[in-house]
């Protein structure tokens, strides 16, 4: 088949979370398989064209997208891979020039977010048009790439290489929907109606993307079961959509993420001062030391790590009041994440107060999280929600038991200790009690060498690669055909 993929992440060109490392996962999963596909997203200022061998795509002239009265330059770069899918980064420096996918510093959300994911939306198909090539699906993820499915859904397309171009789109996080005012909507050149009640687009008197493209797709999918069946069971996840998901009936599903088992593996990875398997573990120890050593943190009891955004969908919050007793049961603790000012300047005052016992790295370092995976005895996730979570896979993968909530894709892919097959530590309530339970389990596990190694060794065995997920979104695009 044929299938465009639009995103705003595509790893590791850019990437804020696991949208990027999931779309080039998919997508290279898929070309693996057989099938043609190609992926169009930003090209931002502060991609680096040099070390990823960018270059302007020759046989595609610069050309002009026109929409609600602005004209906007563009021209397509492409990512020089012989093999994979075809990468095309829409280069306008107006809208994309500058750094930053969504935002950047202080600034959460750029102001001109909407004409930046309009142009996106419009480069993506018209990237089809000019090369005359008919995706049987354009593939949209989240709400930042929405409008492609919206754009197709109202602009007529007949006679055009789209003319039979299904539509899916991925929710990677329902939390993030990219609301903006209802005076932007004459920039998007498309029907009234969609704006006002009841169109599609309207919500609560403004924009809604990602309820546009829910209801404009021909197919929607989340990236788990667990998370698909929540959002459309609890008013509070399905973040104001839930009524709105559960109108899709049957054409809204959850399909369970891979892990890109080649990219992270603690046998070749890079990053990683010494290399190891499930078969020759010694390395992993190396990997701890040299961790402890870098964070200035001292040997005696366990490490326990975190990676990730620091938002309130990550329950750092639940960590935070547990911190003097961890500390005080032999726990040592390290923290990668940016995010929430409040969150990090807790957790600075966490690593002052605990010197040697608490550490706290206030930056986006891929190479960093692969030692923390790595390096760590065991790795808390303890969200309020969780789509998919890749993490919680990397930490699996490199043989550091996770702590998790039970929920979304945490649910679907962590057992607990206590079960047959188990390769971690789930807890029920969002409190920091609840968490901190499931915490004195673990390192009462850590203290029996033998039991902590075969739980590692359970984790590291998990398949999660992406041949069962990339079968089913097979399906998915199978089943709009003739549809
Ligand atoms: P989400 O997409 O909600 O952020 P996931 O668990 O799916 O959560 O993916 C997070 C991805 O982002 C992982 O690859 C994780 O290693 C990475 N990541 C998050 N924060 C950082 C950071 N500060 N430095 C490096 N990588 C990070
Ligand atoms: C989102 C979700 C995360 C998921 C990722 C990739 O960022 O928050 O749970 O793993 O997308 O699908």
């Amino acid at each position: 088949m044929k299938i465009l993929m639009v995103t705003a992440e595509y790893a590791p060109l850019a990437k804020a979370g696991g949208l990027g490392d999931m779309v080039a996962a998919l997508a290279g999963a898929l070309s693996a398989r057989g099938h043609e596909v190609k992926v169009v997203l930003p090209l931002y200022g502060d991609i680096d064209r040099e070390r990823h061998a960018l270059a302007p795509c020759p046989g595609l002239p610069a050309f002009a997208v026109r929409r609600g009265g602005a004209v906007r330059r563009c021209r397509f770069w492409r990512a020089d891979g012989a093999t994979g899918p075809d990468v095309l980064l829409l280069e306008n420096d107006e809208l994309f020039g500058r750094p930053g996918i969504y935002g950047y510093a202080e600034v959460s959300e750029f102001a001109d977010t909407l004409p930046r994911l309009a142009l996106l939306a419009q480069g993506a198909l018209e990237a089809a048009v000019m090369l005359d090539w008919a995706p049987d699906v354009v593939h949209v993820h989240d709400a930042a790439a929405a409008l492609a499915a919206v754009d197709l859904a109202c602009w007529s397309r007949a006679g055009t290489p789209l003319a039979a171009t299904r539509t899916v789109l991925t929710i990677h996080n329902l939390a993030h929907q990219s609301h903006h005012p209802r005076w932007e909507f004459p920039g998007l050149d498309l029907p009234t109606r969609l704006a006002w009640h009841p169109g599609e687009m309207e919500f609560h008197g403004g924009l809604n993307l990602m309820k546009a493209g829910i209801l404009l797709s021909d197919r929607v999918n989340t990236v788990s079961p667990t998370y698909a069946r929540e959002v459309t069971a609890d008013e509070e996840l399905g973040c104001g959509l839930a009524g709105v998901l559960r109108d899709r009936g049957e054409a809204f599903s959850g399909i369970l993420n891979g892990m890109d088992r080649e990219a992270w593996d603690p046998a070749t990875d890079r990053c990683l001062p010494a290399n190891y398997s499930q078969r020759a573990p010694a390395g992993k120890a190396v990997c701890r030391t040299a961790l402890l050593r870098e964070l200035g943190l001292e040997e005696g009891g366990p490490l326990l790590a975190s990676v990730g955004r620091l938002a309130g969908q990550k329950g750092l919050d639940l960590l935070l009041p547990l911190v003097p007793s961890l500390v005080g049961d032999g726990w040592r603790l390290a923290v990668l994440g940016t995010g929430e000012p409040a969150l990090e300047q807790a957790l600075h005052a966490a690593a002052a107060a605990h010197p040697g016992r608490v550490a706290f790295a206030a930056r986006f370092d891929e190479a960093l999280s692969r030692r923390f995976y790595a390096g760590a005895d065991a790795f808390a996730m303890p969200s309020r929600f969780e789509p998919c979570g890749l993490a919680q896979l990397y930490a699996l993968r490199y043989g550091t038991p996770p702590v998790v909530r039970r929920t979304g894709g945490l649910a679907d892919t962590v057992t607990d200790a206590a079960e047959p097959g188990g390769d971690g530590f789930v807890f029920d309530e969002a409190t920091p009690e609840a968490f901190g339970a499931a915490l004195g389990r673990a390192i009462e596990a850590w203290r029996e060498p033998g039991r902590w190694s075969s739980l590692a060794r359970r984790g590291m065995a998990a398949d999660y690669g992406w041949d069962v997920p990339a079968a089913a979104y097979e399906e998915l695009y199978r089943s709009l055909e003739g549809s």
